[in-house]
């Protein structure tokens, strides 16, 4: 598994013109688990110049309809973007997928869009245009988010460094070398409103000067000529936006929004729930979503394995620990799937143990009214829980038990680092230390037993195997 800085990159989930996109997770102390992406940059000048301009602007950005940005990072040789991970898909695929996408779905996804593209250009009086927008840099994600993203060429308008953009979705006066404004942005919603209302490509050719003429001079066939669904009003609406001269188009995004709600209006289209929206694509992709679904998961598994494996090769190089301390896990750690604990968990023994754990931790957080930590109830209780086989405890029994109970401290601390289940293994263990001071030795082997299972960890099956030989050399 790679690494950048503190993050676990695990898959490539995008690449483009600037370097790779990675899912990737942050995992800490406690069990903390987050899943993120990392957007990578190639290392020559240029292109660092512009990664650090997308990473700086969309750490500031804050809109619902914007990807949003955490952190940035250097590696040896690569600088890094953090970003939220989205869960879904991107416009592009979506339109390809559905085909013939409704006039209410066409009318949501279009208003979030705008909605992002108005903060964009009224940001901090900035004069931004985001230069990019296409169906690739809009994610969609299974709960019925639309978040604009890729501020690799987000710069104001006017200024000393014009880059082109992507070939198709360039407007006309920018070809002719007039440079980006904000109105080329609302260009490039209108091949973007085109395209998704047709699911097809408006220019394409043979190579870009072919592509470029069309853009100066071809023809634009109205959408509903195409799908026969769409009103023609909406048609207006289209070629309104790719006016080929920048002063007929739409003055600005907010005017182009008024003119969709209006529209929404005239048709009688109610504005659509997120929720539906979600519910209407999850059905094209209920494969997909599965699919991501398990991966997540099996990630999750084996990012917590590496993670609790890493620390615990630090922690051996400060601390003297006499024992293997390699845990490796005997399969795929799942709670219900692993038999023994599954077992203990339908026991009688589960629920006086979960007792005896509460009222410990009880008793440990709050004091008895007398001031007195309540350990005189708790061990009445104890003993009434636990009482198995009342043997006689000899000291020789004790002493081992002990010293067993010293290493147990030592470790019980910090090990059990991870996921849900290293979390459910701790509190066994705890339990079984717990039994262990109550000299209810039996119960406690089982326990610790159980916990290495669930936790891979050697420690703790040491342990198990210390008390088993404890008790068995003295009964
Ligand atoms: N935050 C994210 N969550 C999930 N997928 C993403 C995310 N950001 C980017 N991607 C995927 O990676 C692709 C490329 O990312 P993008 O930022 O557009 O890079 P480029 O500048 O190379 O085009 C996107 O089209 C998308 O499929
Ligand atoms: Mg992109």
């Amino acid at each position: 598994m790679k690494e950048f800085g503190q993050y676990i990159v695990t898959k490539v989930i995008g690449e483009g013109g600037m370097g790779k996109v990675w899912r990737a997770w942050k995992i800490s102390e406690g069990g903390f688990k987050k899943v993120l992406a990392i957007k990578t940059s190639k290392s020559s000048k240029k292109h660092h110049d512009l990664f650090m301009n997308e990473a700086k602007i969309s750490a500031r950005f804050d809109h619902e309809n914007i990807v949003k940005t955490f952190d940035f990072g250097k590696t040896d040789n690569e600088f890094f973007i953090v970003m939220e991970y989205i869960r879904g898909v991107d416009l592009k695929e979506l339109v390809s997928t559905v085909k013939k996408i409704p006039e209410d779905i066409f009318f949501y996804i279009i208003d979030k869009v705008l909605s992002a593209v108005i903060y964009i250009h009224n940001f901090e009086g900035r004069q931004l245009v985001h230069r990019d927008i296409n169906s690739k840099n809009i994610l969609v994600s299974w709960n019925g988010n639309i978040k604009l993203s890729d501020f690799g060429i987000t710069l104001p308008q006017y200024g000393d460094f014009d880059p082109f953009g992507k070939i198709g979705y360039v407007p006309p006066e920018v070809i002719l070398g007039k440079g980006w404004t904000q109105s080329g942005d609302i260009w490039c919603i209108g091949v973007l409103m085109w395209e998704i209302l047709t699911s097809k490509k408006l220019f394409s050719g043979k190579n870009k000067e072919d592509i470029k003429r069309k853009i100066i001079s071809g023809n634009i066939t109205p959408p509903s000529r195409i799908n026969d669904s769409i009103n023609e009003k909406i048609d207006q609406i289209v070629l309104k936006a790719l006016s080929r001269i920048p002063e007929s188009r739409y003055i600005s995004a907010s005017e182009l929004q008024e003119d969709i709600r209006k529209t929404m209006n005239e048709l009688n289209i109610k504005p659509m729930y997120r929720e539906n929206f979600s519910s209407f694509i999850s059905e094209y992709f209920l494969d997909k979503i599965k699919e991501e679904e398990k991966e997540l998961s099996e990630e999750e598994t084996r990012i917590t394995v590496y993670f609790s494996e890493k620390s615990r090769e630090s922690k051996s190089t400060v601390q003297d620990v006499s024992i293997n301390t390699k845990a490796t896990p005997k399969h795929e750690i799942n709670n219900y799937e692993n038999e023994r604990y599954y077992k203990y968990l339908n026991t009688k023994n589960k629920k006086d143990i979960m007792n005896i754990y509460e009222q410990k931790q009880n008793a440990k957080s709050k004091p008895s009214e007398s001031g007195i930590i309540g350990s005189e109830n708790l061990t009445k209780n104890i003993s009434k829980n636990t009482r198995i086989r009342n043997k006689k405890v000899n000291r020789k029994k004790i002493f081992i038990v002990s010293s067993v109970l010293g290493f147990v401290f030592g470790l019980s601390t910090g090990i059990f680092k991870g996921s849900y289940d290293m979390q459910n293994a701790e509190k066994i263990f705890r339990m079984g230390v717990i039994l262990t001071k109550e000299k209810n030795f039996h119960q406690a082997k089982e326990l610790f037993e159980i916990s290495a299972d669930i936790s891979g960890l050697q420690e703790v099956k040491y342990i198990a195997e210390s008390i088993g030989k404890g008790t068995e050399r003295i009964e």
